[in-house]
């Protein structure tokens, strides 16, 4: 039962309706000059509408060079008020109230996003992911940035938001001072702590000159940099005691840099633990007067609220969770939690998003940056809709339609819904993807959707149901080479393996491709089976992975002593091994029990020209187009539906 969530909450002299706060998370929405966008405003309307408690911007450069993205907003001229001033009146006529985060990106910046302009930092030292040498900072270059942040402040206060966050966590500029990592300077500013926090404290100062003692300004930080030489807890609780004392009203409790280990990450996976800051975040507020946020792999209320009774702080952030579902808080108080779409901590969309430098999204939610664009309304001439496929692209296509009032019935040829999720959420760390298909499934109940499993439409069936529209969404079935013995009784496919179609002995086993699924059954398997090897044709294995998740199954594999050939092409199964072919062209056998195939997989679209005879509306989604990624699959399903 929730208790603590939806009580109000001082922050400075600002009453939040609830405890769910949205982090500042960038867009990329805005233009390059540091504007504000009508695409940027409706994205933030939708959280609001959702019942957000406390909304905090993305990070607002405080001059123009600022900045570590190409397309997020900046409060550096007069010109830009306006446009926030819009912002915070939209916002303001929900019950959530809007703080704006305040930054300086420092090293963690690139030329190319940045007016082509050497990023800037306490010492010269490179970013391990940005790769631009910085430019040490001279104390009056210091000087001027302090008063950037002053004036940014004002303006800030003037576009009329609740408050301001001052962005001294995950690496960027302030942060870079704090941290004996980044900041080797011997003057002033670097050096003892007194130091280091210098920049800061006038960062404060001259920000409350701007704003006055009644303005609320919160600070966030990273309590643990988790780097050799890097800030600890034990640097976190010295600094808030500091920030206490010298009374900002909240502190913000976050973790890591860029260059922090990746299960450790600012915007960790789904591999981290979560509430990955709860303990620091209940010592933090031991400690201090003023109140404490939490962020951090917190994706599900009734877990933040637990965190709240047990006094780990007083607000609980979720970022990507409110990217997952905006309407979260509504659900949970209304005590919908099946209902609830929560992020699975894939990274696909947000982060991957702005790695391509481009907008972050959502993979379970591919509104997302869209909100903009036409709403999810009745229609005037609802269709009879056949979608054909359970995975997540024609249950999200189902979920549109339905919800715009289309009549649609779902076929599914399995026992189960959820195509290819269903066997991705068992490989370790990814069971939260069942929360996807769940949500789908428990939607489609509301909405009335009948859903016909064990069902495998013929062409006689579109025939019959006479619809005004198909959507095929019948995904992709795993590739067969053709191997010799690639048919023998042990082999495999990953999908058999992995839901438990077949058992598995405990005598050696080969995985025949070290995609995504062959690595990660690889590593499911090390539970019961400690000799596993992937053969890979190519260099490498885990090529198409999103980066930080690639790094992490690495690593796991290694722990896991799951043995990896790569440049082998299989050449021949047979009952008790596998054959390959290596560089030089000689062939090399693998002893192997079983042999898992998990070569890839083609798009399986056997219904499209089919239904095209009966049907003047035929629209085929997904992985029955092109195999492979569950991203597109989802916004292709739901492009396909709102068109309808
Ligand atoms: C797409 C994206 C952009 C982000 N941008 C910012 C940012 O501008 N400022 C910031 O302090 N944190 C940023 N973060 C970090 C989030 O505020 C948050 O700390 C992180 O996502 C972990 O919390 P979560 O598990 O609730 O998402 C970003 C996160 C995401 C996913
Ligand atoms: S893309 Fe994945 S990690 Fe990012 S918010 Fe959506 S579900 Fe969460």
């Amino acid at each position: 039962m929730i208790t603590e969530l939806f009580t109000p909450y001082q922050i400075g002299k600002c009453t939040i309706p609830n405890r769910l706060v949205v982090p500042a998370m960038v867009m990329n929405l805005c233009t390059e000059d540091g504007r504000i966008t009508e695409r940027y405003i409706r994205y933030m309307e939708e959280k609001a509408k959702g019942g957000w408690g406390l909304l905090i911007t993305e990070d607002y450069g405080v001059n123009e060079h600022a900045k570590g993205y190409r397309c997020i907003p900046g409060l550096y001229n007069d010109e830009q008020i306006p446009g926030n001033i819009e912002l915070t009146s939209t916002i303001h006529q929900y019950d959530s109230k809007i703080f704006a985060q305040i930054y300086h990106a420092g090293r963690q910046s690139r030329h190319l996003v940045n007016g082509n302009v050497q990023p800037v930092a306490p010492s010269a030292i490179k970013d391990t992911f940005c790769l631009d040498l910085p430019k040490e900072l001279t104390v009056d270059e210091i000087h001027q940035i302090v008063k950037d942040f002053g004036s940014t402040a004002r303006r800030v206060k003037e576009s009329g938001f609740d408050g301001l966050e001052i962005h001294a966590a995950h690496g960027y500029l302030i942060c870079e001072f704090l941290s004996p990592f980044t900041n080797k300077r011997v003057d002033e500013y670097g050096g003892c702590f007194e130091n280091r926090v210098r920049f800061l404290d006038e960062i404060y100062a001259e920000i409350r000159k701007n704003v006055g003692p009644d303005f609320p300004v919160q600070v966030r930080i990273s309590a643990n940099e988790y780097l050799l030489g890097g800030r600890t807890e034990a640097d976190a609780y010295e600094l808030v005691r500091h920030l206490d004392e010298i009374g900002v009203d909240c502190i913000h409790v976050s973790n890591g840099m860029y260059a922090s280990p990746i299960d450790k990450q600012i915007i960790a996976p789904m591999y981290t633990k979560h509430a990955i800051n709860m303990d620091v975040a209940e010592q933090i507020k031991k400690l201090v007067s003023c109140p404490v946020i939490v962020t951090n792999r917190i994706n599900n209320p009734n877990m933040a609220d637990t965190l709240l009774k047990m006094g780990k702080a007083d607000f609980i952030g979720m970022g990507r969770g409110s990217l997952a579902d905006p309407y979260l808080p509504k659900k949970a108080k209304e005590g919908r939690f099946e209902n609830i779409r929560y992020c699975i901590g894939c990274l696909q969309g947000c982060e991957a998003g702005l790695l391509n430098d481009d907008c972050a999204t959502c993979l379970v939610n591919p509104r997302v940056g869209r909100e903009y664009e036409k709403a999810i309304e009745k229609t005037d001439s609802p269709k009879k809709d056949m979608v054909i496929g359970g995975g997540p692209a024609g249950l999200m296509a189902a979920e549109t339609a339905a919800l715009r009032g289309h009549n649609v019935t779902v076929y599914e040829a399995q026992e189960s819904l959820g195509g290819a999720f269903r066997s991705a959420a068992y490989p370790l760390g990814k069971g939260e993807l069942s929360t996807f298909v769940s949500s789908l499934r428990r939607s489609l109940i509301d909405l009335n959707v009948p859903v016909k499993l064990n069902t495998e439409v013929t062409e006689e069936m579109i025939r019959d149901e006479k619809p005004d529209t198909v959507i095929v969404a019948t995904g992709s079935r795993p590739l067969r080479l053709n191997i010799e013995g690639i048919d023998g009784a042990n082999v495999i496919t990953a999908e058999e393996a992995l839901l438990g179609k077949k058992d598995i002995g405990f005598g050696p086993i080969v995985v025949c491709g070290g995609g995504e699924v062959g690595a990660e059954t690889a590593h499911y398997l090390t539970q019961t089976n400690q000799d596993i090897t992937v053969v890979e044709m190519r260099d490498d294995i885990l090529n198409d992975m999103m980066p930080l998740s690639r790094q992490c199954l690495l690593g796991y594999m290694k722990e896991t002593g799951v043995k990896v050939i790569t440049n082998a092409k299989v050449s021949r199964i047979t009952e008790t091994s596998v054959e390959y072919s290596d560089k030089e062209g000689n062939t090399v056998s693998l002893p192997a029990e079983t042999v898992i195939s998990a070569f890839g997989y083609k798009a399986y679209n056997p219904l499209e020209e089919a239904a095209k005879k009966y049907c003047s509306d035929v629209r085929t989604v997904g992985s029955a187009v092109k195999a492979g990624n569950a991203l597109t699959a989802v916004r292709e399903a739901y492009d396909a539906a709102m068109s309808i």
